[in-house]
């Protein structure tokens, strides 16, 4: 069966586990976040990690968004293939075969990358100069998360001045991801420690600018402090990306934006009084952010996962459903489930209106 025998099926006839978008709440979440953003001073690159597929990255580029983030060299790539032009790396690119990719890719993009190191900036200056490409460079400035990043301040301004005077790489600014601070489930206690990430990260391009060298770009933030990063004066545009569909674990904070993504699955058996099993097992949704929730099932609890199975308990001890029943589960980490599929059925009213192909699935390389 082809992806257009799809267009107009009940979404209850659907094959499962199968990836569902309720379009309606996507188009909502992308108005939302582009409204925001024509509202203030800084712009949206949403981070396509999350979606992995360039007909979403496309929606949110026309709704206003500036270019695309992405974590892997492989989703650019992607990206790229279908016309996306201003794309941000917001990662590291080290070691020669992904720094020959990444050339390739600059000769036909807008492209800017992170950097964190004086080798790679040396390695990539060298690059550039023998492929004769523009490459822009974000030096990656660690803001409490403790993953990649310089130190703020002197270390971050050593790095800036390296590439600022590598002949070849375009100094472009700075960027800080806050991803300690995106999941804090207390408001205020989220606002408080967004703005003193973005503190240690504005005053680090204060530092660079007084060394004269113009700071162009200051990017940070995730969906968890889009609105705190956003509007922090300096910051230049946020890289949010799970707002497009918003997972259970993030849905746990109380941001304001809906769950657009369910996995259908079928009820298979139907044994012990309070069991339902399910098709959907880890090799189809997600665990490490905690058990999937079941979409408008109060009474129904997922309490585990093997690897084609899904096991959910009845809380009332006793079910309507039969086998051969479908339900949907939101999973609790979108982006990590989204990577086990190959397309999402986008549904409206109930009804399968368009398959978009999850092209960067997979492209962790
Ligand atoms: C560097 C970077 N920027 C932005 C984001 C997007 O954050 P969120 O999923 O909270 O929207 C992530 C998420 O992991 C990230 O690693």
């Amino acid at each position: 069966m082809t992806d257009k025998h799809y267009i107009g099926m009940p979404l209850q006839e659907i094959d499962t586990p199968a990836l569902v978008i309720d379009l309606k709440v996507m188009e909502d979440n992308i108005s939302r976040m582009a409204g925001y953003f024509a509202g203030i001073g800084a712009n949206l690159r949403p981070h396509v990690k999350t979606h992995k597929c360039p007909i979403i990255a496309h929606k949110q580029l026309a709704a206003g968004a500036k270019g695309i983030t992405c974590s892997k060299l492989g989703e650019a790539e992607v990206m790229v293939q279908t016309g996306i032009q201003d794309i941000l790396i917001a990662n590291e690119i080290v070691g020669p075969r992904k720094i020959k990719r990444l050339m390739d890719l600059a000769a036909r993009a807008d492209l800017m990358v992170a950097v964190d190191d004086e080798k790679n900036i040396e390695d990539l200056a060298k690059a550039v100069r023998a492929a004769g490409v523009r490459l822009g460079v974000l030096v990656d400035v660690n803001v409490g998360m403790n993953r990649c990043g310089a130190e703020p301040g002197k270390p971050s301004l050593e790095l800036a001045r390296k590439v600022h005077a590598s002949h070849g790489l375009t100094f472009m600014g700075i960027m800080g991801y806050e991803g300690h601070v995106v999941g804090v489930a207390d408001p205020g206690e989220r606002s408080r420690k967004g703005r003193e990430a973005m503190k240690l990260l504005v005053e680090t391009k204060d530092l660079i600018e007084r060394s004269g060298i113009p700071v162009e770009v200051v990017s940070s933030g995730g969906t968890g402090t889009y609105d705190i990063s956003g509007p922090y004066p300096g910051v230049t545009e946020i890289q949010a990306g799970s707002y497009i569909f918003m997972d259970a674990h993030y849905r746990e904070t109380g941001i304001a934006f809906g769950c657009a993504l369910t996995l259908l699955a079928t009820v298979v058996s139907l044994h012990l009084p309070d069991r339902i099993i399910t098709d959907a097992g880890m090799k189809t949704i997600t665990a490490e952010f905690g058990m999937p929730v079941v979409k408008g099932g109060e009474e129904l609890e997922v309490i585990g996962l093997n690897e084609e199975h899904g096991k959910i308990r009845t809380r009332t001890g006793k079910s309507s459903l039969t086998v051969g029943d479908t339900i949907e589960l939101i999973p609790s980490h979108g982006c990590t489930t989204i990577n086990l599929h190959d397309r999402y059925y986008g549904v409206r009213n109930g009804t399968v209106e368009a398959v978009f192909p999850i092209l960067a699935r997979g492209k962790s390389v």
